[in-house]
């Protein structure tokens, strides 16, 4: 496809042939442009062959045997043949949005994808033609503005999108029992958490008079390992609701066997749930074609998770997208045998131009209705390993051909509701001139509030019922960003392949380096006697797994992060410049004297840590040694390297963060009344470090960060000053610390990795927000200086 149309999403469909494992496969398009295909047999099983050619097919290719590639104009539909349980079929050439391909098994028809690119219009860059689309078909969902209104004229708590559409689904279908005295529900992948707050709006506004108990589990937004791209990274709600968040080894990942076998005993604390939710997705814009296959493992282990938690009688709510794949019809088969009534429902608040559908089962029969005793043993084997997952937990051949008969009815209707939806948009697409107002459609939309409101009997909530209490609710205003931190994908699709297959050279020549030019004015200075500081029983710390990399952090911006992580992975981090090392020195020395100036205060340092600092020419340099009482009436300044000279570029603060612990946690309980501590340290973008900083904040008056003084290599200079004192708490608290870290140590599974509770450090705005700035700071200087260079030199 040439140039700049968009193809909205359609289908997939891989099922088992009844000729034991021979397909024969339609791929169609009914696009009227260059279409380019792929159809691919999956693990080896065998030979695909072009049978027919039938129509629009300039070309057809058949790589190693395995994959055919078709080349076409409009309607292009082929017959290929070949052996094994599964295939894929993909659109290899350049899409801007979506998926354009159908597949048709033995005598199943699913229709072709669209294209509006053909529409004749001059649309400009394909960039601007994917936001105008994206508008457009924003204004013609015709339950577009019930979340919006909904907030005006409701004002639920936490309304977003997933709120309306589980409303949908609570009222249409007896998801609860709305006459017991208890309910105890579980929601899995759950952040931002608008389920768990639509699902008490329900219940006060339906007449629940029992008691409600919650539990949630989700990709922790708070792990500095997780991936910024996979999560959604609000946590307005989660900070207020902690306790009810299981994070179990601190990432919250579903796909891993022990968080879900955890997550199941810790509810075991609560009565039995009766409902189970599982609205996992995983963004897969920049393979929006292998979407099923590549949520269908999530979509298992939230399935696991559900049958282990629910009590008899109870009801699991599942999202799926195209339900065409084997994988899915053997999910779809593995419910139906565990619930008495399996339902496939599309809310008329989800975009009638997705694949998006919720599965409702009601009426959980047990476990005991499958014959196979072990079977969630067995289950458990098959789907938690990523790298032999292939959802076959059935004998294809042992499916009734009257269930798959249904199931494929079941995906006809959606496939075709959804590709009525999609031609209405493009119709209107072509009809609607540009700058018109959407006049039209606004009455439909805003008639479809009323009927929402109406069919679901929607009634705002009384005072007092929300699940964040008035008195934690200010915590929503202050999101430190959070919501800004949603990683957003830029440009079109096919703008963002061609980002993907670009070398690091190529680019590099596209970084814009300027915008990455550091404040050098800039320094963090923070003195606030009145400060509030931590209570001794804000301190409790947090094990998991250990971090290997920092790839976001709710002190920095994460399009940051993910720059320096591909300088990391890209640039020759070797010292580019024989006259480095020199440089570096000249430049910590020449801001130490700055610093000094003026100060009569003595200078020491470590033992281990003089032949370091003795090159920066500080003025009579002492050792200050370890088991020395500091019993000097001047005012002394402890300076402290606690960045180990061994440790590789970009991994400073994962590694040294024991060097931090115990040098601080020495410091602090060495020094007198108005000493100061000058720290040279790595970032601070992880809750341990930024903790760690805040604890030791606690006992000084004043603290500023230096812009770095050695701009290549990621360090920074801190300075705690007027020393007030460390209470015994504090002091306690570090060393257990360090005694739990010792005992971390060795095992390679678990690391500390909060000392101070997210909430907490949360509430702390302007130290929060000052830590995040120099964070930025630290990170540019590094991007800048790396980036010149490669500019300069490669
Ligand atoms: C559409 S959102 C859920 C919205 C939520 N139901 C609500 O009403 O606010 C999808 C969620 O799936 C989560 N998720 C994706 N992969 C996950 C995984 N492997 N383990 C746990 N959660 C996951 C994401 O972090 C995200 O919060």
């Amino acid at each position: 496809m040439q140039g700049n149309g968009v193809r909205e999403t359609t289908a997939l469909v891989v099922v088992p042939s009844k000729n034991r494992g021979a397909y024969t496969v339609v791929a169609s398009s009914r696009s009227r442009v260059e279409w380019k295909g792929a159809i691919a047999g999956n693990g080896g099983e065998g030979p695909v062959e072009v049978v027919e050619k039938w129509s629009g097919v300039s070309s057809v290719r058949v790589v190693d045997g395995m994959e055919v590639e078709c080349r076409g104009s409009s309607d292009v539909e082929m017959v290929v043949r070949g052996r094994g349980s599964r295939l894929h079929a993909i659109v290899i050439d350049r899409i801007v949005d979506g998926i354009d391909v159908v597949m048709e098994m033995d005598a199943i028809v699913c229709l072709g994808g669209v294209t509006v690119n053909e529409a004749g219009v001059a649309f400009g860059d394909a960039g601007t033609l994917c936001a105008k689309w994206h508008a457009h078909t924003t204004n013609t969902h015709l339950g577009g503005s019930v979340c919006g209104n909904l907030r005006y004229q409701i004002r639920p708590e936490l309304c977003t999108q997933a709120w309306c559409k589980f409303m949908e689904i609570l009222s249409t279908y007896s998801v609860v029992d709305l006459k017991s005295k208890k309910l105890n529900s579980v929601h899995l992948c759950e952040a931002p958490g608008s389920f768990i707050t639509c699902l008490n709006h329900f219940l006060f506004t339906h007449g629940f008079t029992g008691k409600w108990q919650w539990m949630a589990s989700t990709l922790n937004p708070y792990y500095e390992g997780n991936n910024l791209g996979n999560m959604i990274a609000d946590d307005r709600f989660i900070r207020a609701t902690l306790p009810h968040w299981q994070f179990c080894d601190g990432t919250g990942d579903l796909l891993d066997k022990n968080n879900c076998n955890h997550l199941c005993k810790t509810t075991h604390n609560m009565e039995i749930p009766k409902l189970v939710t599982a609205d996992g997705s995983i963004d897969c814009q920049n393979n929006p074609s292998m979407q099923e296959s590549i949520v269908s493992q999530l979509h298992y282990c939230e399935t696991f998770a559900a049958l282990k938690l629910l009590g008899k009688g109870g009801s699991f709510v599942i999202k799926f997208f195209t339900m065409f794949e084997n994988n899915t019809i053997g999910l779809m088969y593995l419910l139906v045998k565990f619930f008495e009534q399996v339902n496939v429902f599309k809310p008329a608040t989800s975009k009638a131009g997705n694949s998006e559908v919720y599965v409702v089962c009601l009426n959980f029969l047990g476990l005991k209705v499958c014959p196979q005793e072990d079977f969630l043993t067995n289950l458990e084997c098959l789907i938690f390993n990523q790298s032999t997952f292939d959802g076959d937990i059935w004998n294809m051949s042992s499916v009734p051909p009257s269930f798959i008969e249904e199931h494929i009815n079941c995906c006809r209707l959606f496939h075709s509701l959804q590709q009525s939806a999609i031609q209405r948009n493009l119709s209107l697409f072509k009809e609607i001139p540009e700058g018109y107002h959407y006049k039209r459609l606004n009455v439909l939309r805003d008639r479809c509030f009323r009927d929402y409101m109406s069919h679901y009997k929607i009634s705002p909530l009384q005072n007092g019922s929300t699940v964040v209490n008035a008195h934690d609710k200010y915590v929503y205003g202050k999101t430190f960003q959070s919501i800004n931190f949603q990683y957003k994908h830029e440009g079109s699709f096919a703008e963002r392949m061609d980002n993907l297959n670009l070398s690091w050279r190529d680019r590099l020549k596209l970084i814009d380096v300027s915008k990455y030019k550091p404040t050098n004015d800039y320094a963090f200075v923070m003195k606030d006697a009145s400060r509030k500081r931590l209570a001794k029983n804000n301190l409790k710390f947090l094990s998991g797994k250990p971090l290997s990399v920092i790839r976001n952090s709710r002190l920095c911006n994460p399009k940051l992060i993910e720059l320096l992580n591909g300088i990391l992975d890209n640039c020759d981090l070797t010292n580019t410049n024989d006259d480095f090392d020199q440089e570096v020195i000249a430049d910590l020395s020449t801001t130490m004297q700055r610093l000094f100036t003026g100060h009569c205060s003595s200078i020491c340092c470590l033992a281990e840590d003089f032949d370091f600092f003795s090159k920066l020419q500080i003025q009579d340099l002492k050792i200050f040694g370890r088991e020395e009482e500091n019993k000097s009436h001047q005012q002394l300044t402890l300076i402290v390297n606690v960045t180990s000279p061994t440790t590789l570029l970009g991994k400073g603060e994962i590694l040294d963060k024991m060097l931090l612990l115990t040098k601080v946690s020495f410091a602090l309980q060495k020094l007198k009344a108005d000493d100061n501590l000058l720290l040279l340290t790595h970032s601070f973008l992880t809750r341990f470090s930024a903790g760690l900083l805040l604890l030791a904040y606690d006992c000084f008056q004043k603290i500023a960060i230096f812009p770095t003084p050695c701009a290549g290599t990621l360090k920074q200079l801190v300075l705690l000053s007027d020393f007030t004192s460390c209470p015994g708490y504090i002091a306690k608290y570090l060393q257990v610390l360090v005694q739990t870290y010792e005992r971390h140590g060795s095992s390679q599974e678990r690391d500390v990795l909060e000392i101070v509770p997210m909430k907490i450090l949360n509430k702390d705005v302007e130290f929060f927000s000052e830590l995040m700035k120099s964070n930025e700071n630290l990170l540019k200087c590094f991007i800048f200086t790396k980036l010149n260079w490669e500019k300069e030199h490669v």
